[in-house]
């Protein structure tokens, strides 16, 4: 949020007040003064007029995590156990999940507190390419990776699908990158084919990729290059 709008939902400052608090740089965000009204707040960002706290900011957090087969990427859910119950960490109920899974799928799962930087990595507008590798149970025929490139068209959203990178990697194999997180977009797509998707793991998200040492089920946070990449 706009640093204006910040102080002027306070109940103490009315508009004008704020803009010449900004003006006398009284305000500051993260410790650093700042006059200009468009400043990024975010729920993390400590903010301070004359010195006074007005939000003590939380830290970020970001983790990276093996998911296996068989769990939910929901916070919660009445049935089956979810891809937080794998966390050990406080205030779970302050983390999201950017880019949800299948409950079959497995691969990379990013899991942070902070929604700008997880919309930044989910956004088809940002174009992050998200790389599967998928198992058919037929053959990938040649024809796919063109109708894959030009989009497939989905009935239900009235929409086609933005071009996709398809790498045969076998006769039932391949790497498919999408820059979307439509609903079952994988196994839609194969499913133009009538082909059906038999194991699908999630390899990499953007620049950022799942760290082969972690078996199905384990997480770690990410570091901070990482979390800057996105
Ligand atoms: N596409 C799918 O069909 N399923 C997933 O879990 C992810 C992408």
């Amino acid at each position: 949020m706009r640093v204006d709008r910040f102080l002027s939902n306070l109940p103490q400052f009315n508009r004008k007040q704020v803009r010449l608090l900004l003006v006398e740089r009284r305000v500051t965000v993260e410790g650093v003064a700042v006059s200009d009204p468009h400043h990024d707040v975010r729920e993390f960002s400590q903010v301070c007029v004359d010195g006074e706290i007005l939000q003590a900011g939380k830290p970020a957090r970001y983790f990276m995590l093996h998911k296996p087969q068989g769990c939910v990427s929901a916070t919660s859910d009445p049935q089956h156990s979810t891809v937080l119950d794998l966390l050990h960490e406080p205030d779970k109920a302050d983390l999201h999940i950017a880019g949800r899974l299948d409950f079959n799928t497995t691969g990379l799962m990013l899991i942070t507190n902070d929604g700008q930087w997880s919309r930044r990595l989910t956004q088809p507008q940002t174009k992050l390419p998200k790389v599967y590798h998928v198992q058919t149970e037929q053959d990938i025929g040649p024809q796919y990776a063109m109708k894959f490139a030009a989009g497939v068209y989905f009935a239900f959203e009235d929409l086609t699908t933005q071009p996709a990178k398809l790498e045969r990697l076998g006769p039932r194999t391949a790497r498919l990158s999408i820059v979307e997180g439509r609903y079952h977009q994988v196994k839609r797509m194969f499913g133009h084919f009538d082909n059906k998707v038999i194991g699908l793991h999630r390899e990499r998200m953007g620049p950022l990729v799942l760290d082969t040492s972690l078996a199905p089920g384990q997480y770690r946070p990410l570091t901070d290059d990482e979390i800057r990449l996105i």
